[in-house]
């Protein structure tokens, strides 16, 4: 697998695409992919330094025009900011991807990190779901990617808030998908499972997974959203994470399911 895969995408919606967290993991990825199926891109991101880099070697790797655009997704002005990209570039694309996951006991994490989780897994999201895309809904085209997480199918113990910000954002990919069929407007949500990047890492959770957990690259994770855009709601890229989900979220007993996940989390973090 390559990112030169020419997916029509940018023949498709036009213009820029706009990716949150794009500096790292599976922003990354997106941005690497949609670069290379020609669109110009606006990177959204916190880390100034590898966000400017990564626009710079977007751009001469693919002669397209990437900007970076450093803010903090949480702040109350984003509504503002994401005014004034509207007014600035046509966004045909918007990957909503950055995302805060704290994986703790739900009372050990303070209510400050829970609602700094609150503002960027869901307020963000929804600030530039709906400015963006109502940009594209007058324009009769686009595309609309909320990267949610297969936690969100069923709820998580020890990621209790993370999985129900999760819930969030595929409950409103699946509406938007449904209500703007036909219009030209198309929207996805994609529920990765465990992806190899720097959160999973610092959260010590890629070793000794059980075998029903396997571990994904955010390059397959990012590809196979951008191939199912326009096709399908929802997506759970990987087909090992396709079949976990299905019998964690629709043949188990949710208590079954709940009692599983949170073995196999206190089994990997060593507890
Ligand atoms: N990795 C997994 O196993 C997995 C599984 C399911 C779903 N997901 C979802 O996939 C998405 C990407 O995750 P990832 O693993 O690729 O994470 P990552 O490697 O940490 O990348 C996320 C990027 O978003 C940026 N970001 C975070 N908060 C921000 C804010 N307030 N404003 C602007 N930028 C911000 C981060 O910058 P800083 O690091 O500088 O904060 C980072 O560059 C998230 O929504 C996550 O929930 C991941």
């Amino acid at each position: 697998m390559t990112d030169s895969e020419n997916l029509g995408l940018h023949a498709r919606y036009g213009g820029y695409a706009l990716v949150t967290g794009a500096a790292r993991g599976i922003g990354r990825a997106f941005a690497s992919h949609l670069a290379a199926d020609g669109f110009d891109l606006l990177l959204v991101d916190c880390d100034g330094e590898e966000t400017i880099a990564l626009a710079e070697e977007l751009s001469s790797a693919h002669r397209i025009d990437a900007r970076s655009l450093i803010c903090d997704l949480a702040d109350p002005g984003l509504e503002h900011k994401a005014q004034e990209w509207v007014n600035g570039f046509e966004i045909g694309l918007l990957v909503n991807n950055a995302g805060i996951s704290l994986l703790d006991p739900f009372f050990q994490i303070s209510l400050d990190a829970h609602l700094r989780t609150l503002d960027v897994n869901c307020r963000a999201t929804l600030v530039l779901t709906y400015i963006v895309g109502k940009a594209m809904a007058a324009r009769g085209r686009g595309g609309i990617v909320i990267v949610s997480s297969a936690s969100g199918l069923s709820g998580s113990p020890y990621f209790c808030h993370y999985a129900a910000t999760k819930g969030y954002g595929l409950n409103l990919a699946c509406g938007l998908w449904s209500e703007l069929r036909g219009s030209g407007v198309d929207a996805l949500a994609v529920c990765p499972g465990m992806t190899d990047t720097q959160p999973v890492q610092d959260q010590n959770l890629g070793k000794d997974l059980p075998f029903y957990i396997p571990i994904n690259g955010p390059a397959p994770v990012a590809l196979g959203a951008l191939r199912a855009l326009g096709k399908q709601p929802t997506l759970i890229p990987a087909l090992g994470d396709r079949v976990s989900a299905g019998l964690l979220s629709k043949v188990l007993p949710r208590r079954w399911t709940l009692s599983i996940m949170k073995r196999s989390i206190e089994k990997m973090r060593g507890g």
